[in-house]
């Protein structure tokens, strides 16, 4: 691929923007307002904003390998605190896919450098939910649940957080669950109770006094 197409791309979508307003960039520039953070998989076909329908401007973004949300990254820590507490979202959202290359390798014993403390994370996930998997004797479906558990969890730490038990709590921001399927273009709501996966982690991840 010639990146020159990029820039040339780049030159279109400035004159489509502006052709419906002229204004759009000086009012993009003014400041963000966005309403919901995702946290999604770096997976190439896993485009958030353009399989939402999303502007710029609506969407707050963090993307990594299989959508991890681990206390000691500060990566992903920072991103959910400031958009918790500072653009005060009122969604966050965990979005992970099938197909994911990231939640496939965690199913193999296979050493991968660098990478294994990462997805050490969905090894961890499987050993939560060890005896669902276990059952499930189709390869193909244990891996996509494994997929959706892996958000669940994900979902769930992210309600391990200060900012985040503190917005629920005073504004009732909300923490959702999805699955982007690749095959069929389908978002899918895992519809994660997250209210009673929040009463049920507060006994022992409660941060607040
Ligand atoms: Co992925």
């Amino acid at each position: 691929m010639d990146l020159s197409k990029i820039f040339e791309n780049n030159e279109k979508w400035i004159q489509a923007k502006t052709a419906d307003d002229p204004a759009y960039f000086e009012n993009l520039n003014k400041g963000q307002k966005p309403n919901v953070l995702y946290i999604g998989c770096s997976d190439s076909r896993v485009t958030a904003e353009d399989l939402m329908g999303m502007q710029p401007g609506e969407l707050f973004v963090h993307r990594n390998v299989a959508n991890i949300v681990n206390a000691i990254d500060l990566n992903a820590q920072s991103v959910i605190n400031y958009a918790v507490k500072y653009l005060e979202v009122n969604h966050v959202v965990v979005c992970g896919h099938y197909s994911c290359g990231g939640v496939k390798a965690a199913m193999e014993s296979k050493d991968m450098g660098i990478l294994n403390p990462w997805l050490r994370n969905i090894r961890d996930v499987y050993r939560a939910h060890k005896d669902e998997l276990n059952a499930i004797t189709d390869e193909q479906k244990r891996y996509d649940r494994l997929v959706e558990l892996n958000v669940k969890e994900q979902a769930i730490n992210v309600l391990k957080m200060a900012a985040v038990q503190r917005a629920v709590r005073k504004r009732g921001m909300q923490v959702h669950g999805w699955v982007f399927d690749i095959k069929t273009g389908k978002l899918i709501d895992l519809k994660i109770d997250f209210q009673k996966a929040l009463a049920d982690i507060m006994e022992i991840y409660r941060l607040e006094d």
